[in-house]
Formats: structure tokens, sequence, C-alpha cells
């Protein structure tokens, strides 16, 4: 089979060396912003009349007819033909002859392939945004349903203080709401042409760059054509942002998996998004949260995969970026995939709210509050921690809450106690008290809910 690049070269490709170098395996994942590059390229060149408008026409026209033998499988993808640039032009000239040849005028691959993956990722953080939507709508559904279950708030894993579970659903919220915005912020620097740039220096033709960016709705055209197809920046960026958003999945995963523990019990995971064991009968697992954290190790993989390619690299253009594409897409079909199921999954967890409850008040988690009782009576706060932490002591050592104490035994500890404690130690009570802007309290939450949804 004849090389488009063959021209130089006496002595065919090596069988080894067709099967290292060729990407056509994965990238024809491309043909379609291929296509969509090139039609707006050639159009173009006809516009400029670097080629003949007639011939511009029938490129056009042919690349059309190609798109549709893509989408009909009945293209034939070849491995001699490399990668799909190359597999698509040759179909071309297949089909309309030397006319075929003038398309790549004023292009080379190097800022065509940096165009079809700007294409691609500029669609596909489209679609991701779509999906940190859904998730977001699946954590706030979640939490207005919920809103009067207490739970204990946790540091280092220790029950920490009451929260409203409708709180701790929300804080994930926030991530997601963080994470379409980085992604949202992203997309502009996806959003820039870098065609025109050609195989490093420019091009000697006429062309019209902004005509082709307006085709594809790119805001901004590249300033400097050896950073253009050199550039992989967007994509590095791109990966992070993957990388942040299934960082922030992988914690509501753990945490998921800690619930529906037997240990912990807030939450029933639902059969049809469990497993069980091949050997142990009462086990159900919650594999979905699982793999979430495990697929969490993969996107990483890809973002570091593109900054060692990228790190070494002269300007510009060199091979190794090929290597960009596998990473790119298998850590979209990733996330994609996580953000889908977890949006899924979360709407049909039963809640435990009696389970929680009883957690939230088993763990002196209103110790703070007996605290901030006695400062409001007047004790200094060091000293009001030392009196509470005295009056835990006391309640591990008999086996009783902080709230089962009676009087008299309150006045052991100080005598600014009164009865009106009780409602300090109850979680409602302490959960309700914490109406900072941000914080727990229902009020607070419902705020934020309204905000959320826009009613505010
Ligand atoms: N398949 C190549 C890639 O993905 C396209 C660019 C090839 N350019 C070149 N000068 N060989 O990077």
């Amino acid at each position: 089979m004849k090389k488009l690049w063959g021209g130089r070269f006496s002595a065919g490709t090596n069988e080894a060396v067709e099967t290292y170098t060729e990407s056509i395996s994965y990238d024809r994942r491309l043909w379609r912003h291929d296509i969509t590059g090139s039609i707006a390229h050639a159009r173009m060149l006809g516009r400029q009349k670097i080629i003949p408008r007639q011939d511009a026409e029938i490129i056009v026209k042919a690349l059309k007819e190609i798109a549709g033998e893509i989408e009909r499988g009945e293209f034939v993808f070849r491995r001699e033909y490399e990668d799909i640039h190359m597999n698509i032009e040759a179909r071309l000239t297949e089909k309309i002859g030397p006319v075929g040849g003038r398309l790549h005028t004023a292009r080379s691959r190097n800022d065509q392939v940096a165009l079809d993956i700007r294409l691609y990722l500029r669609d596909e953080t489209t679609a991701i945004i779509g999906l940190l939507e859904r998730f977001r709508r699946a954590l706030v559904t979640l939490a207005e349903k919920n809103t009067d279950a207490v739970m204990p708030g946790y540091t280092h894993l220790q029950r920490a203080q009451p929260v409203l579970f409708a709180h701790h659903l929300l804080a994930y919220h926030e991530m997601a709401a963080r994470d379409a915005d980085r992604f949202s912020d992203t997309l502009k620097r996806i959003s820039v042409l870098p065609l025109g740039s050609a195989a490093l220096a420019g091009t000697t033709f006429p062309i019209d760059r902004h005509f082709v960016a307006k085709q594809l709705g790119f805001a901004a055209i590249s300033e400097n054509s050896m950073d253009a197809v050199s550039d992989r920046d967007f994509a590095i960026e791109f990966l992070s942002c993957c990388a942040i958003t299934m960082m922030h999945l992988s914690r509501l995963s753990e945490d998921i998996i800690l619930w529906a523990s037997g240990e912990f019990g807030f939450i029933d995971l639902p059969d049809s998004f469990a497993t069980g064991s091949s050997i142990m009968p009462q086990k159900k697992n919650p594999d979905v949260a699982e793999l979430t954290r495990g697929k969490t190790g993969r996107v990483y993989g890809s973002l570091f995969t593109l900054l060692t390619i990228m790190k070494g690299l002269p300007l510009a253009y060199n091979r190794d970026m090929q290597e960009d594409k596998e990473a790119i897409f298998d850590a979209v079909d990733t996330v994609k995939a996580a953000l889908d199921v977890m949006a899924r999954m979360i709407p049909k967890m039963k809640v435990k709210a009696a389970r929680m409850r009883e957690a939230a008040e088993g763990g002196y988690a209103t110790a703070t509050d007996l605290a901030d009782y006695l400062v409001e009576a007047g004790l200094p706060f060091r000293d009001a921690h030392e009196v509470a932490g005295k009056a835990v002591a006391y309640c591990i050592s008999r086996n009783k809450t902080l709230g089962e104490l009676t009087m008299d035994e309150f006045a052991g500890f100080s005598n600014l106690i009164k009865d009106d404690v009780y409602g300090w130690l109850s979680v409602d009570g302490s959960a309700s008290r914490r109406k900072s802007h941000g914080g727990t309290a229902r009020e607070a939450v419902l705020a934020r809910l309204d905000a959320i949804r826009g009613r505010k």
C-alpha cells in the first residue's frame, strides 16, 4: 500500500514498525471531528481561491459521504494508513481522484490532530458538565427528601458533632459545582483554533484562519504556530479537571462504603446497584462505589501520562504526542461512566435516619454544645472545654449519654449548669443552633437548598 508520505522512501515500512506506530486502532474515535475540521478547511481553501471553488465543493461533498460510510459501519479502517487523518484522506482520493489531494494544502497533520483533539474535548467537556449537573441534581433531591435526618459528622473518622445528612450530601454538591466551573473555564482554553499553523511555521498560502474559526465555533485562534502544534496544556488541564472530579467521587464513594457497612448502617444500597459474594451468602457489596474509588487511579494515571509525555519534548511536534490519545479517551470514558452510575445510584439509596440518629446520640457528639452552654453562662471556653471533658469521662465510666445525666450529677461539674442544658444536649438542638452561614442548622441548609434550586 502506498503511503501518503511515501515520495522520498524507496523501501516499504517494516511490519513491526507499522504495528508499533499506528494509531488508527484508537484514533478512529476522532473521525467525526476530523471530517468537521477538514470541511471547514476545504471551504476556506475554496473561498480564498487557494484551490478551485468547485474542487472545494467536491471535497466537502465527498467528506460528508465518508462520514455516512463511517456512521453506517461501511468504512474500512486500514492500519497501513496509520491514523484517522490519512485513512480519511486516502478514502477521499479513492472516491474523487486527484482532487482529493488538494485538501491537505496549507495544512499538516500536526495542526490537524491538534484541532481534532480540541474539537473532541470541547464536545466531551460539554457532555461532562451535563453529567455533573445530573449528579448534582441527584444529591440535591436526596438532600431535600431527608432534611430531618441527623447524623454524626466526623473528624478523624471519630464522631465529632451532629450534622444534617442533607448538609453532608450538599458538601458534595459544592464540590461538583466547582468541578463544573473548572471544566467550563477549561473550555475557554480548549476552544482555540490551531489550524493554519501547518507543520510548525505557518504557511505560505493566503489562508483565512478567522473564517475557519468562525465555522467551527471557536472564539479565538492561536497566536504562535510552534506553540499551537505542540501545545497539549488544554488536554492536561482537562485531565486535571477529570482527576479532581474523580477525587471527589472517590471520597463520596468512601463515605457510601462506610455508610453501607453493618458497623455504620446509615444507608441500604439498592439490590440493583450491589453485588453478592460467590462464597459468603450474607454479603451485599458496594461495588459501584468501590470501583469508582478504584477508577480514580486510572484517571490520575492519564493526567500523569500526559504530563510525563510532554515534559521533555523540544519544540515543536514530536511523535511522542500521539500517546496522548489513549490516556485522554480512557479518562473521558471513565469520568463519564462514573458520573452516570453515581447519579443513578444516589436516588435509590435507602436512608436509615433512625440508625443515624442513634449514632449521633451515642458518641458524645454534643460535648461541644455543653462547653458552648457553659461559655454562654460566663465561663471562658478553655475552662468550659475542661468541664465538658470531665463530664464525658464520667459518662463513659457510667455508660451514660450526656443527656442522661441528672441535675445532681451536673452540679458536680459546674454550678452554672441549669436544667435548660438538656435542650442543648439533644442532637437536634445541637444541629439547629449552628445557624452560621454555611452551617448545619436546618434553616441554613434549607436556605442553601433554596439558593441551589434558584428559589431565592
Ligand atoms: N497520528 C499522529 C498523532 O496522533 C498525527 C500527527 C502526525 N504527525 C506527524 N508529523 N507524524 O500525533
